[in-house]
C-alpha cells in the first residue's frame, strides 16, 4: 500500500472543480485517508517546491500556490503514486491527454489544477509537510473487498 500527497491547486478550487476531481479518485477505488482545505504559506510552498528553486518558473509557481486556498489529500492504494500521476496527466494542460484530469479540465500550462507526489520518497516527505500526526487516518471500507481481489491474501 502506498499513500501519496495530492493537492487540488488554487485554480481547481476557484473554478469549482474540487468535487469532480475528488470523485475521480473515489471512483478509481483509491482511498482518501486525509483531506483539508487550507491556504499554503510562503514558507510551505517554498519548501514543498524546493527542488525547483533555481528554475525560471519557481517564483510564479510559489505565488500561484499561495494565492488562494487549496484542498490537500492523502490518497492511498496499491501503486497509488503512479496511478495518481497517470490520472493527473502530463504537467501542461495543453499537452495532457484527454481522459486525464489536466487533459479534461484545463488548457493552461501553469494553472494545471493538481499536484501529485512523484516518488515514494517525495510522498513521504510531502505528506509530513502538509499533514500533522493524527490527520491521516486509518480505517476500513468494507467495499474494498470488491475493489481488490484478496484471494491470494494480499490486494491484487
Ligand atoms: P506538480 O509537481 O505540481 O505535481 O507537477 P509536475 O510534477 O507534473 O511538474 P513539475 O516538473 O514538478 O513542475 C512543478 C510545477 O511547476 C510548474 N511548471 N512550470 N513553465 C514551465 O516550464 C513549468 N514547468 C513546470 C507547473 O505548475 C508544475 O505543476
Ligand atoms: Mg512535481
Amino acid at each position: 500500500m502506498e499513500t501519496t500527497l495530492i493537492i487540488l491547486k488554487p485554480d481547481a478550487v476557484q473554478r469549482g472543480l474540487s468535487g469532480r476531481i475528488i470523485s475521480r479518485f473515489e471512483e478509481k477505488g483509491l482511498k482518501i485517508v486525509g483531506m483539508k482545505l487550507m491556504q499554503i504559506s510562503q514558507d510551505l510552498a517554498s519548501t514543498h517546491y524546493e527542488a525547483h528553486r533555481e528554475r525560471p518558473f519557481y517564483a510564479g509557481l510559489v505565488k500561484f500556490m499561495t494565492s488562494s486556498p487549496v484542498v490537500v489529500m492523502a490518497v492511498q492504494g496499491v501503486g497509488a503514486i503512479a496511478i495518481s500521476r497517470s490520472m493527473m496527466g502530463a504537467t501542461f494542460g495543453s499537452k495532457a491527454d484527454a481522459g486525464t484530469i489536466r487533459g479534461d479540465f484545463g488548457v493552461s500550462n501553469s494553472f494545471n489544477l493538481i499536484h501529485g507526489s512523484d516518488s515514494p520518497e517525495a510522498a513521504e516527505r510531502e505528506l509530513k509537510l502538509f499533514f500533522k500526526d493524527g490527520e491521516v487516518l486509518s480505517f476500513e471500507r468494507p467495499g474494498d473487498a470488491w475493489v481488490y481481489d484478496m484471494s491470494s491474501g494480499s490486494p491484487e
